[in-house]
């Protein structure tokens, strides 16, 4: 397993000495999935491996507040996103992750929790909030229970529970505890679990990688991804698609690690359609991508053709479209981005991020 980041500021606590209020705050970044994960059976088990690259300016920031309750609820909490009391479904989540979380540690039970938490990027953009949301979640949660109860992991395993309960709450989020790489799945390499995912760092020419987020619809999504996971139970497909990402993750991770920009492009952009060809293929199809999708893939293969550039697309369970690209390719990609926009009248969002390096704990 690669070391967690060094950057990551270390988790500050104090051992064996309990506290029974306080507060804690973490920030923790969205992912792109790369190798998508699709499918899922159990408590959130991926039905096949996945490899995302972190997120650096996309992220939630989370604070937990804690203090004894008086006995008589368990681990209730108030939760405010943005200012706002989140509905119930959202709530409905947070008291199943606490649950969850209050197995390992009854403490929870016995705490009150105000939970505040702020995206920087506007909802139902396409930029999966659920990723950074849960995960931030989860390691403020944690971070809260461990000093409750003054027992502290050491930072590598704290961040390994974290990951593990970032997928509970949703799959995707355990691979935002880590940066700039995360693999999400067993069986990738000796080290990789269905369990939580662990960090990925590749050669030195993808560790800074740029993503523009064209944001053709802001409408929230016409299928949750739980009613999409399911649609792989019984998909024509299923053990096609499994077998479609051992090769994809082997040869993604084979380019990765020696800096092959082609076989990247490849693979990436393989994924992303693939995903889109399940859907279209399920039992109920669904059709996430709006026209714009098309017209601009399209232009992009017209634009790059025989030009060699760095650059790949890939799209999540929307019709928005990632488009990522090396730092040598930036202005000429930018400058695509922004003439493809006007020669077509649109107006439409583009968010600009890069590779981040995962989770931080915020300290006063
Ligand atoms: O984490 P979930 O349950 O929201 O599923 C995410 C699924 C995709 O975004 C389509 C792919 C992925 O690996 O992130």
């Amino acid at each position: 397993m690669n070391e967690p980041n060094k950057n990551i500021k270390p988790f500050a606590m104090q051992p064996d000495k309990p506290e029974p209020e306080g507060s804690v705050e973490w920030r923790s970044p969205s992912n792109i999935a790369l190798i998508k994960y699709w499918g899922k059976q159990g408590n959130q088990i991926p039905m096949n491996p996945s490899l995302s690259m972190t997120l650096k300016y996309a992220f939630t920031q989370t604070e937990v507040k804690w203090h004894p309750n008086d006995g008589t609820t368990q681990g209730e909490f108030d939760f405010f996103l943005s200012g706002q009391k989140v509905g119930p479904k959202f709530e409905k989540r947070v008291g199943n992750l606490i649950n969850e979380m209050a197995k390992a540690y009854p403490v929870l039970n016995d705490l009150y929790f105000t939970i505040t938490s702020l995206n920087t990027f506007p909802h139902s953009t396409g930029i999966a909030s659920s990723a950074s949301g849960l995960s931030a979640l989860a390691l403020s949660l944690l971070s809260a229970a461990q000093r409750a109860t003054g027992k502290a992991d050491e930072y590598p395993r704290f961040l390994q529970k974290a990951s593990h309960y970032a997928r509970l709450g949703s799959g995707s989020a355990c691979r935002s505890i880590y940066g700039p790489y995360a693999i999400w799945g067993g069986g990738v390499n000796t080290e990789s679990s269905d369990e939580y995912a662990i960090p990925y760092k590749p050669h030195q020419d993808f560790e800074t990688i740029y993503d523009s987020i064209l944001i053709f619809s802001e409408k929230p999504k016409k299928v949750g991804s739980s009613a999409g996971h399911k649609l792989m139970d019984e998909h024509f497909y299923r053990q096609g698609r499994i077998n479609q990402v051992r090769e994809n993750s082997f040869r993604l991770l084979k380019a990765l690690e020696t800096g092959d920009f082609d076989v990247w492009q490849e693979v990436v952009e393989q994924e992303a359609l693939s995903l889109h060809g399940l859907m279209f293929a399920s039992h109920e199809p669904v059709l996430l991508l709006e026209p714009d999708t098309i017209r601009f893939i399209h232009d992009l293969n017209a634009f790059r053709a025989g030009k060699g550039l760095k650059v790949a697309f890939t799209i999540d369970a929307g019709p928005n479209i990632h488009l990522l690209y090396a730092d040598e390719h930036r202005e000429i990609i930018r400058n695509f981005i922004s003439e493809w926009i006007m020669d077509h009248h649109l107006q439409i969002q583009v968010l600009d991020d890069e590779t981040g390096k995962g989770a931080k704990q915020l300290f006063e």
